[in-house]
């Protein structure tokens, strides 16, 4: 029996979870609302509240696991990428408890366990398959081929597509993170309303700055003929700019498949919890016979049973570190 507890601390979530032989038996998060009135997430802050949130949170993973910390054969950590201040804060935790316990030590690159999160519910997608991985800093196509064997196929080369969505709705007035309010409005919206330019980046990267820079010079423009252009047309602003990047994303994944041959596809990610997205991957795998797999939405965004799925996999191969190793906030996948 393989019992490992999990930390994810890379960017505003604390999450502890517990596996035994690769089975989730808790999974905790606590998100920190300090940085709704900042519009993104104050590093200083998030590292204190990690401070603040790690030892309950990893309390309550190992109560609701029932497991007690002797039981422990490994503490699993997200060495990077992430902000340093928030990364040190489980990486130190994480070390004075392998010390402490005198168990293995083992550090996970946080978009590789956001990929992983396809391998803790059943049905698994068969390697290899593409992954869109879409988070608030990263939007990656990822070639899949064993459980750590990945390769980035596909990256943008500015901003992340969450980044896009947080930092339009920012232009709105929504407070951090304005991503999933988008969702939210866009539900009652035409998304064929308004048009915003697609980036027209040629191969499998992506960019994102552009449509951000159109939505703000669209916005001045309505908000100088009507005051109240936001207001009166919120569902339609908020479903015309989703359709847009979910249309961005969804044409490189085409792509994708088209230069690897690899029919199996997934989605992962914290923007993998949209809904435009999660429809467009659904019907661009039925139009075309490709099999599509869409993660469980508690899953999509930070959590730490994606690290322990992913830690699981790294126990098999013995692939630990020693107690010198450090957080790596831009970690190469
Ligand atoms: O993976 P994640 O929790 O944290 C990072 O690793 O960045 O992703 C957070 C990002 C934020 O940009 C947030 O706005 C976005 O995911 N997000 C969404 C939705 N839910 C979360 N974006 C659009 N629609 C959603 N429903
Ligand atoms: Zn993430």
């Amino acid at each position: 029996m393989t019992v490992i507890l999990a930390i994810e601390s890379s960017c505003d979530e604390t999450s502890a979870a517990v596996s035994v032989n690769g089975i989730i038996k808790s999974n905790i998060v606590a998100t920190q609302s300090v940085h709704e009135n900042y519009g993104g997430v104050v590093p200083e802050l998030a590292s204190r509240a990690h401070q603040q949130h790690i030892i309950p949170v990893v309390s309550k993973a190992l109560n609701e696991a029932n497991i007690r910390k002797n039981k422990l054969d490994a503490v699993a950590f997200t060495q990077g990428p992430g902000l340093l201040g928030s990364l040190l804060v489980g990486a130190s935790f994480a070390k004075s408890l392998a010390l402490a316990l005198n168990i293995r030590l083992i550090g996970i690159h946080h978009m590789q366990a956001h990929v992983l999160s396809h391998f803790i519910d059943q049905p698994v997608p068969g390697f290899p398959f593409i992954c869109l991985t879409v988070s608030g800093g990263h939007t990656q196509l990822v070639k899949v081929s064993n459980y750590l064997e990945m390769e980035v196929i596909g990256e943008t080369r500015d901003d992340a597509v969450g980044e896009a969505f947080d930092k339009c709705a920012k232009i709105m007035g929504f407070p951090y993170p304005g991503g999933p309010l988008i969702d939210q409005y866009a539900k009652q919206g035409d998304p064929k309303r308004f048009k915003f330019p697609s980036s027209d980046i040629a191969g499998l990267d992506y960019s994102f700055s552009g449509v951000k820079t159109a939505f703000l010079y669209f916005l001045r423009d309505e908000l100088a003929r009507d005051s109240e252009f936001i207001v009166s047309n919120l569902p339609d602003i908020c479903a015309s700019l989703q359709f847009s990047l979910v249309e961005m994303l969804i044409a490189k994944v085409s792509m994708a498949v088209k230069k690897t041959g690899i029919q199996t596809l997934a989605i992962a990610g914290g923007v993998s919890a949209n809904s435009e997205l999660r429809k467009s991957m659904t019907a661009l795998g039925v139009e075309n016979g490709w099999e599509v797999f869409i993660p469980k939405f508690e899953y999509c965004t930070d959590n730490a049973a994606m690290i322990a799925i992913a830690a699981h996999y790294k126990f098999q191969k013995k692939e630990f570190l020693s107690l010198d190793a450090s957080p790596l906030p831009r970690m190469k996948m």
